[in-house]
């Protein structure tokens, strides 16, 4: 029995080192016989960091005080108002009458002339009524219905006082106006006459009232 185990044991050592003989013959040509062994070394370890901390000379100076939050940044300026738009952006509702010129030199004149020795004036001058009662001028407006309208009169009056003119429409005297002086015969100014009007044509006529005629006539505008 002893001997059985004696030769178990030396057979199993025989194999053992006939296996690691075997192992180094068929190595790769390039793989050491012992792999080399890392031992760590005293100086390769770290030693370990304390992790206690001791109060800073800085923290020790520090009032222990509670530290105030920084101030916050002040509040953003608030926005400017939203530009304001117009309220629509539709066309203003047209006038009533539209806006139409009618040249003095272009009307039916009476005792008077038409000049353009004074600017200022539109259209290819201005009637010069005769220094006489009774000079005039007529101008033909067509309506297309019946309803009031207003008559600016352009006019200059160099003299220095007033010139008097009767308005007729349509044969019917309407008003009696003093036409003021004006800053010399080269300012031309506005003086409005409302009148009613029928359908189709109208006459306008002004009419000289005094021996100093009327003043200068450059046009009259219906609104
Ligand atoms: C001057 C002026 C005329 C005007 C006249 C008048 O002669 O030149 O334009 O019509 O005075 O007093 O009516
Ligand atoms: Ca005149
Ligand atoms: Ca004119």
């Amino acid at each position: 029995m002893k001997r059985k185990l004696r030769w178990s044991v030396f057979g199993a050592g025989s194999c053992a080192a006939v296996a690691v003989v075997v192992t180094l013959l068929l190595r790769p040509a390039d793989q050491p016989v012992l792999a080399p062994i890392s031992v760590p070394q005293a100086q390769d370890v770290e030693p370990e960091t304390t992790t206690t901390t001791k109060p800073s000379m800085v923290s020790i100076l520090l009032p222990s005080a509670p530290v105030e939050a920084p101030p916050s940044p002040p509040a953003p300026p608030p926005a400017p108002p939203e530009p304001r738009r117009p309220a629509t952006t539709q066309q203003p509702a047209p006038p009533p009458v539209v806006s139409t010129d009618f040249q003095a030199e272009n009307a039916r004149i009476q005792y008077g002339q038409v000049d353009s020795n004074y600017p200022g004036f539109t259209g290819s001058g201005f009637v010069n009524y005769d220094n006489a009662v009774g000079g005039s001028v007529e101008w033909t407006v067509p309506a297309s219905a019946a309803g009031s309208a207003d008559v600016v009169f352009r006019f200059a009056n160099g003299s220095g006082a007033a010139r008097m003119l009767l308005i007729s429409v349509n044969g019917v005297s309407v008003r009696h106006i003093a036409f003021p002086a004006t800053n010399g015969w080269a300012d031309w100014q506005t003086l409005t006459v409302h009148v009613d009007l029928v359908a189709g044509n109208n006459s306008i006529k002004a009419i000289a009232t005094t021996r100093d005629g009327g003043p200068n006539v450059d046009k009259i505008t219906l609104t």
